[in-house]
């Protein structure tokens, strides 16, 4: 037959009904033709509409088929359309069945208007814990049953994709938005991130992992140009994305604001395609961050298929750059069938009654089991908790006692229907919250708001502290008679679109903070009573200057509208705690190895940026910036480990009330072939029951890169471990767990050589060792070179590697010959020392120490019991605070 006549005479006669009869040439309608025929079918105005989201942002939303305009264009939450306080919507495209699917945020739950013009219903959700605490549960079936309570929230509102789990590298501690991230480190990122995409997506609903990638700042973060290298992109920034990709596929991935080498994130055909698609072999569809890159077209080209929220003018670009030639419509014809290909996966395009009714009880449930999980035990001495049986009354200090932070601000807040704060968990747990400073600070705290101008109703929000209410010493001294044990309550938030900072009141205690911590200590120590702090915040913070007063400290995050109850929960022993630290607390921070770069600098002599119609504060363009990632991998606890610096609590890092030993460390085979299992057994050798959470960290050998001081590698769970139980955990190492990017191969690249497998209850507190060989170099797997930097980066080179860190000893007590090294008062009144010891061992310990020093109060301070990690040569360092000068300073055994 002759093909060419076939086709000829067909398309003769498809045109000749089309003109005849255009009602019977009935265009293919998405869901039942093939996608590739709705995507041909469409015109080349329904393209570029269907890649452009229905707006909704800061701009006047388009006039487009089914767009409704959002009243005043609000930012977060602006649509109104479908979900009110959604963050976006795509376009119909009635004549084509292609319906508009909603997108909405975020990583601690979904994030929609609770309530709606004229209507008496109520549209809450659950605010669930927020990122650095899911991922210090390290339990991802936990964390996937979170997914799967969020995931089933999106489906009964109504909506197709959760703008969710944010998985960027605490980098830096004062990143706004760490509280959305999970860690410091990628493999921790990565599986927290695939078991919340398995979670939300078994219920139907599509994530979309973010923000994709290197946005580890909050500062210029529309223009902020990150400088980095490939071995820290391929292994610390984009790691966590990879992962997630592998093990999850989520539907979406959305990219991030800032440039990576000098090219936008959403602009970037290295990252988005390359890399992201060819690379890891992603299947879904890519889109921007809300108002994300400069420029729709080069988006377009890149393969970031959808850009949202969307303005006319990025249509129209797209438009004309195809007819004029400048954007082949290909490219634009695979973004549409991209998106197409997951709309029809959404419960909205499938029809999905949903009932506005998800099953709020039950998942609050489930968050109050993550909350309490993700907690975790900073320091119990004296076993001050949990609670003894007889204490009954308890006096709480602190602002946050009162109003607990659920979460932090911006999109990745939610809409929950109430916050149990610590106090109200504290009495539904059956204790007596001593009623009397609850109405201190009640009226206190009612007081100060009232005085407070509203919030912008456009923009985004932004927390403003409260200062701690200044409790006079006669106060605290009565409450000390009258209570059985204090909290102190030390609250700090954050959020979306700006950095916190190393200040008093941020990163630092204020003044008052610190009074009155000191003030409730000593008063309830002196009479032989508890004082319990709990750390109520999304990131970071100080400790060191004052973890030595209170007898506990509880890190209890943000734990989501069930905050309150899972702090009770631990408080009281209902739950043994088991979460432990996936990011580095340090002594200072100026200690954090991106200190000086962080949160970068504006260029000097840009041009003035120009800015969209309409734009809200915090969404104004900033003026062009940029930060070199000098810190290269090290990362956390890879900088602080190789570099031998002193932290405050170390990755991996948290308490239980019981202990676990660990025995018969056993490696599959001595030698590396393919893959090895390591098999460990975890005991519980304590008097209650609980979990342990064990980590598998290897030190590679260093052949032609350097290589960090050790790497987690794997990490394990147990079950809750009866007195005396014992369970065997399994850990698989594969060739690419061994191996590092090679920037010269662009490969992952395994060195010959001895690995060390280390096996411990935190980053330096390792419990078993053992090693295997790998007779040859592997190339594990090369990779697409991109994202080259433009100018070289001096990164940050280890010192030489020591010999072979000495045996683990067993926590030795410090004797009175120990000597004391000068003291030195720092500016800030705080006093660091330390305690030489002869023989000078790498030995965990916590001694009866009791240091003191006159304080700038004129009041002698003391400190006790001091849990302290120890460097190579020194057994006890630790500081006190504030002290005023350093030859009043003592420090002996008592
Ligand atoms: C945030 C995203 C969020 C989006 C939609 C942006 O400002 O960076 O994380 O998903 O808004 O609300």
């Amino acid at each position: 037959m002759n093909f060419r006549f076939v086709v000829t005479v067909l398309a003769a006669s498809v045109t000749a009904l089309a003109a005849e009869a255009p009602a019977a040439a009935a265009p293919p309608q998405l869901g039942r033709a093939k996608i590739k025929d709705v995507v041909a079918a469409m015109t080349l105005e329904e393209k570029a509409a269907l890649v452009v989201g229905e707006g909704g942002g800061f701009g006047p939303p388009p006039a487009a088929p089914g767009a409704v305009a959002p009243p005043g264009g609000g930012v977060l939450g602006a649509t109104q359309r479908l979900v009110p306080g959604a963050a976006g919507t795509t376009h119909a495209v009635a004549r084509l069945g292609i319906t508009s699917s909603v997108l909405a945020d975020g990583p601690a739950g979904l994030r929609i208007s609770p309530t709606r013009p004229n209507d008496p219903n109520t549209y809450y959700a659950t605010a669930f814990p927020v990122g650095t605490l899911l991922a210090s549960t390290w339990d991802t079936e936990l964390v996937a049953r979170v997914g799967k309570a969020i995931g089933n929230e999106l489906l009964e509102y109504g909506v197709d994709v959760l703008l969710a789990p944010g998985l960027n590298i605490h980098r830096n501690p004062l990143c706004g938005r760490n509280f959305e991230y999970y860690s410091e480190d990628p493999l921790v990122t990565g599986k927290m991130a695939a078991a919340m995409v398995n979670g939300v997506e078994s219920q139907g609903v599509g994530t979309s992992i973010k923000h994709f990638a290197a946005n580890n700042a909050e500062t210029a973060r529309t223009a902020l140009d990150t400088h980095v290298s490939e071995r820290a992109l391929r292994e610390i920034y984009l790691e966590g994305f990879r992962i997630a990709v592998e093990e999850a596929q989520p539907w979406t991935v959305m990219t991030s604001y800032n440039l990576i080498n000098g090219t936008y994130a959403p602009e970037s055909r290295d990252l988005v395609t390359t890399i992201l698609r060819g690379d890891w072999g992603f299947k879904g569809y890519v889109m921007t961050d809300w108002g994300g890159g400069r420029n729709p077209v080069a988006q377009v080209a890149a393969g970031n298929d959808l850009i949202m929220p969307g303005r006319p003018a990025q249509r129209d670009a797209i438009v004309k750059a195809v007819q004029e030639g400048r954007l082949d419509v290909k490219l634009l014809d695979a973004n549409a069938e991209r998106i197409l290909k997951l709309l029809v996966e959404g419960p909205r395009f499938k029809g999905y009654k949903f009932s506005n009714k998800p099953d709020l009880e039950a998942h609050a449930a489930v968050a109050r089991e993550a909350a309490a999980e993700g907690m975790v035990l900073l320091k119990n001495a004296g076993a001050a908790l949990p609670l003894a049986t007889e204490t009954k009354s308890v006096a709480a200090f602190g602002n946050a006692s009162y109003e607990t932070f659920s979460g932090g601000t911006g999109s990745g807040d939610v809409n929950e229907a109430y916050t149990v704060s610590l106090a109200q968990g504290l009495e539904r747990a059956g204790y007596a919250v001593n009623a009397d400073l609850k109405a201190v600070y009640a009226g206190y705290l009612k007081l100060v708001k009232a005085g407070r101008p509203a919030a912008p109703a456009r923009g985004l929000p932004r927390y403003v502290p409260i200062a701690e209410l200044e409790i006079p010493a006669d106060l605290v001294s009565s409450m000390a008679a009258l209570a059985d044990v204090a909290i102190v309550t030390v609250g700090r938030n954050a959020g979306e679109g700006r950095d916190r900072t190393n200040t008093e009141g941020d990163f630092r205690l204020t003044e008052g903070e610190r009074r009155l911590v000191q003030r409730v200590c000593s008063a309830f120590q002196a009479k032989g009573k508890k004082a319990v702090v709990v750390v109520n915040t999304g990131g970071s913070m100080e400790t060191a200057s004052w973890r030595d007063l209170p007898d506990a400290i509880l890190l209890a995050w943000q734990g989501g509208q069930e905050a309150g109850h899972a702090i009770a929960d631990i408080l009281s022993g209902k739950v043994n705690p088991s979460g432990k630290l996936a990011t580095t607390f340090v002594v200072d921070y100026m200690d954090v190895p991106s200190a000086k770069s962080f949160p970068g600098t504006e260029i000097p002599g840009a041009p003035e940026p120009e800015q969209p119609p309409n734009v809200p504060p915090g969404f104004r363009r900033p003026k062009p910036s940029t930060i070199t990632y000098e810190d290269g991998i090290y990362v956390g606890y890879r900088y602080y480990d190789t570099f031998g610096v002193k932290t405050a609590y170390e990755f991996g890092y948290g308490l239980s009330y019981t202990s676990f030993d660990y025995a018969n460390l056993k490696l599959s085979a001595p030698r590396f072939d393919r893959k090895l299992v390591v098999s460990v057994d975890v005991k519980n050798a304590g008097r209650v029951a609980g979990r342990e959470v064990a980590q598998l960290y290897l030190s590679a050998p260093s052949k032609s890169l350097d290589k960090p001081a050790k790497e987690l590698k794997g990490f394990a769970k147990t079950k809750r471990l009866a007195p005396g139980e014992t369970q065997t955990l399994d850990f698989v190492l594969d060739a690419r767990s061994l191996a590092s990017f090679d920037p010269a191969l662009s490969a992952w690249v395994a060195d010959a050589g001895r690995y060390e497998v280390k096996l411990g209850a935190s980053s330096r507190d390792i419990r078993q060792t053992a090693s295997f060989a790998l007779d040859r170099q592997l190339v594990v797997k090369k990779e697409a070179r991109a994202l080259v930097p433009k100018q070289s980066i001096a990164e940050l080179k280890p010192p030489a590697r020591q010999q072979a860190a000495p045996a683990r000893a067993e926590p030795r007590q410090p004797t009175p010959n120990d000597t004391l090294q000068s003291p030195e008062v720092l500016p800030d009144k705080r006093v660091t020392f330390r305690i030489y010891a002869p023989k000078a061992t790498e030995v965990s310990l916590s001694g009866d120490w009791v240091a003191r020093g006159l304080g700038t109060d004129g009041h002698l301070n003391e400190m006790r019991r001091m849990h302290v990690y120890t460097p190579p040569g020194y057994d006890a360092s630790g500081s006190a605070y504030p002290v005023e000068d350093a030859a009043s300073f003592e420090c002996r055994l008592p």
